[in-house]
């Protein structure tokens, strides 16, 4: 277990805070594991009916841990990472994110399978996957294009460009730009909202609007074998080490 995932429940709504300030909220296995459970507990207790995920102190979370991406040595496919993904994208009760500051990597590509997102103005979305040497995940390199049409995507994940709340909610990513002060307290309100709904009628209305899921998961599964050989490239190791230690 890991103290750097925070786990509370208010209503219907099971809350998920990412709780490593130290280090960004950098997600570890630790923290990937956590989450998995999270939302199994999630899906199994009828009485949820929303999940929100969240940061702390103005960070949501600078992506996967590097230093854990260093050490990757065995399957991708059971990689903490890999499972927080797949149950992501399984997940069928609504999704909120309350994102402040970076939103980087996975913080944004989880953005993408969340149903409201709401930012505040300091938020800051990177997918800097391509800088990395390495490729898109979360079915990012389908989704991104499906929301942001070619063009913005091509900006945001080969260009690796990042982009604020404003961007964001203009692209379509985000709902709504709300002050820090009032983020939590109106992602809670807006997934108390849906928790509330009759609660068959809304997950039946979450798949049609989500489209074939088979297609998302032949597009995680291609991203994630590209992935597991880029992740030990020597590109990316060298990437991985510049930044660990602070020469990026
Ligand atoms: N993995 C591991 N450690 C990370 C991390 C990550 N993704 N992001 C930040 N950290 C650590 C830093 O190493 C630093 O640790 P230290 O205090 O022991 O030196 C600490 O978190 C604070 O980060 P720092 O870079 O000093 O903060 P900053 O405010 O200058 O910059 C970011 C914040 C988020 C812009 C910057 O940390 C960053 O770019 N992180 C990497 C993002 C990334 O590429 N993620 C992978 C996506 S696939």
């Amino acid at each position: 277990m890991t103290d750097h995932i925070e786990i509370d429940r208010d209503g219907q709504v099971l809350i998920a805070t990412l709780a490593r300030t130290e280090k960004k909220n950098a997600l570890t296995t630790a923290m990937y594991q956590a989450l998995v459970e999270a939302f199994a507990q999630a899906g199994r207790d009828e009485t949820i009916g929303a999940v929100l995920l969240r940061g702390k102190d103005g960070i949501f979370t600078a992506g996967n841990d590097i230093g854990d991406f260093l050490a990757a040595a065995g399957s991708m496919e059971t990689s903490g990472g890999t499972l927080f993904i797949r149950a992501l994208a399984a997940f069928e009760k609504p999704l909120i994110a309350a994102v402040d500051g970076p939103a980087i990597g996975i913080g944004t590509t989880l953005c993408f399978h969340c149903d409201l997102v709401y930012a505040a103005p300091g938020a800051r979305f990177q997918m800097p996957f391509v800088n990395l040497g390495l490729v898109p995940e979360a079915g990012a390199s389908l989704l991104a294009p499906q929301r942001f049409g070619y063009a913005k995507a091509a900006e945001f994940i080969m260009l690796a460009e990042s982009f604020d709340a404003a961007a964001a909610r203009d692209l379509g990513l985000v709902n709504a730009i709300v002050e820090p002060a009032d983020l939590y307290a109106h992602a809670l309100a807006k997934a108390q909202a849906l928790a509330a709904k009759p609660r068959d009628a809304l997950l039946a209305t979450r798949r049609l609007l989500r489209g074939d899921p088979a297609i998302l998961k032949a597009r995680m599964d291609e991203e994630l074998r590209l992935f597991g050989e880029a992740v030990r490239s020597p590109q990316a190791r060298t990437a991985f080490m510049a930044f660990m230690q602070k020469k990026a």
